[in-house]
């Protein structure tokens, strides 16, 4: 079949070869925007006078029996046509005939496909921002629900202090707000038009590309044709901010899946979100948060791809480009699909209370509230960490916990410790008193429930 750039050429063209070089089998995900950027494109040319209005409403009226086709799965898109772009003016031409080539008059493919990926991006990156916000506010609710739950924190894995789990669940909230900061911001770099910087030096034609931007939705254009086609930060931007994203995700998998294990117990995921085994008829697998984990590493693979395609690249245009799509693709679906999961998980998980709070009564996660007591009774604060130290590796080779040590014993290591301590060493108490700005303690995450609720 001919090319619609076949003119300069003379030997005709290998399949295997014409598969190589095609995109159309994943660009056709462009499709509706190919044809919107189209539209605005012809009448912006009609508008400046470059072709006449009857046939600019000729080749738009051609367009939009495309969008219909499009809408009902009727356009049929082929390998020898190469890409969207092409594929399209190749229907568009059977539709109307010779006067749809008038369509790529002062345009080529190279501000075409750029601008298909802002409008493509700009609108999914919509639709991400509003799951990140949803799960925003799945862990608000669960939060307030456990402001007074009492679960172990950990550093090194090791039970360090006891935490409130809304504090936990907060804390998420905290890497999620920044999460969407990032993207709502990075919003402004997507929302640019290279439309009309041709194939990189711009047009002798009299084109308007703020009309052109305009009709499309865009709130600025790009200054300079050459980095109009040629950026691709906008999707290197994306890709960077979903690793983060999908990074924070799957740090809280990694809890889920330890916590749902025989040996915490914290957690029970619904049904829903759980396998079985195909030989172990006991197994509930916490695979949904598996499957999150580990499709992090396809992201960043995306963003580490791109990163490498563009590294190397001179200005203008150069085929790589093309290796642009698949990754920002594959990230969207990624992200969409793992956020959706994810709040799904969260909003039914069952949280087992009374174990998550055992668990910090059979620990020494008290011994910096012994030490603190010390401290306040005006023992200096190494000395008192010093002695606490001593009693706790007393209490190990016992077998018992500093709150099962007698008041008399107390009394012979420090007169001043009264009655009040064992109150002091129960972990509720601990995570309740909390209170320094930031802190773990009751008040504290009430005040940052209510802060957190004003943002949603
Ligand atoms: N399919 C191409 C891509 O995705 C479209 C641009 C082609 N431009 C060109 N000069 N060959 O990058």
């Amino acid at each position: 079949m001919e090319k619609l750039w076949g003119g300069r050429f003379q030997e005709k063209s290998d399949k295997w070869i014409d598969d190589f070089g095609a995109s159309i089998s994943f660009d056709q995900q462009m499709a509706k925007e190919d044809l919107a950027g189209s539209l605005a494109h012809v009448a912006m040319l009609s508008k400046c006078g470059i072709i006449p209005a009857s046939e600019a409403a000729e080749i738009t009226a051609g367009l939009k029996i495309l969008q219909e086709k499009l809408a009902l799965g009727e356009l049929e898109f082929s390998t020898v046509n190469e890409d969207i772009h092409l594929n399209i003016e190749k229907l568009l031409h059977e539709e109307i005939g010779p006067v749809a080539g008038k369509l790529h008059t002062a345009r080529s493919r190279n501000d075409q496909v750029a601008t298909d990926m802002h409008l493509y991006l700009k609108q999914a990156v919509a639709e991400i921002i509003q799951s990140l916000k949803h799960l925003r506010v799945v862990l608000v609710q669960k939060a307030e629900l456990h402001v007074e739950t009492i679960m172990p924190g950990y550093t090194h894995l090791q039970h360090a202090q006891p935490l409130s789990f809304a504090h936990h669940l907060l804390a998420y909230f905290g890497m999620f707000t920044r999460d969407l900061e990032r993207l709502e911001e990075s919003v402004k770099r997507i929302d640019i038009s290279p439309l009309g910087s041709a194939a990189l030096a711009g047009t002798t034609f009299p084109i308007d590309r703020a009309y052109s931007a305009e009709l499309l939705g865009f709130s600025a254009v790009y200054e300079n044709s050459l980095d109009g086609v040629s950026d691709r930060d906008f999707i290197i931007e994306f890709l960077s901010n979903s690793s983060i994203l999908m990074m924070h995700l799957s740090r809280f998998c990694e809890e889920l899946i330890l916590w749902t294990s025989h040996e915490f117990q914290f957690v029970e995921l619904t049904d829903a979100f759980s396998t079985g085994s195909s030989i172990m008829p006991q197994k509930k697998n916490p695979d949904m948060a598996e499957l999150i984990r580990g499709k992090t590493g396809r992201v960043y693979g995306n963003l580490f791809g791109m990163l490498t395609v563009l590294k190397g690249l001179p200005l203008a245009y150069n085929k790589d480009l093309q290796e642009d799509k698949e990754g920002m693709f594959d990230t969207l679906e990624t992200v969409q699909t793992s956020l959706d999961i994810f709040a799904g998980m969260i909003e039914t998980m069952k949280i087992n209370t009374e174990i998550m709070e055992e668990s910090t009564q059979k620990d020494f996660s008290n011994a910096t509230e012994l030490a603190d007591y010390l401290a306040k009774k005006s023992v200096p604060f190494r000395e008192a960490h010093e002695i606490v130290g001593k009693l706790v590796l007393a209490c190990t080779q016992k077998g018992i916990y500093l709150q099962d040590i007698s008041l008399n014993h107390y009394k012979e290591i420090n007169s001043l410790i009264e009655e009040d301590i064992y109150d002091v060493l129960s972990s509720k108490t601990a995570v309740k008193k909390r209170n320094s700005y930031g802190g773990t303690g009751f008040d504290q995450i009430r005040v940052a429930l209510t802060n957190a609720k004003k943002t949603l």
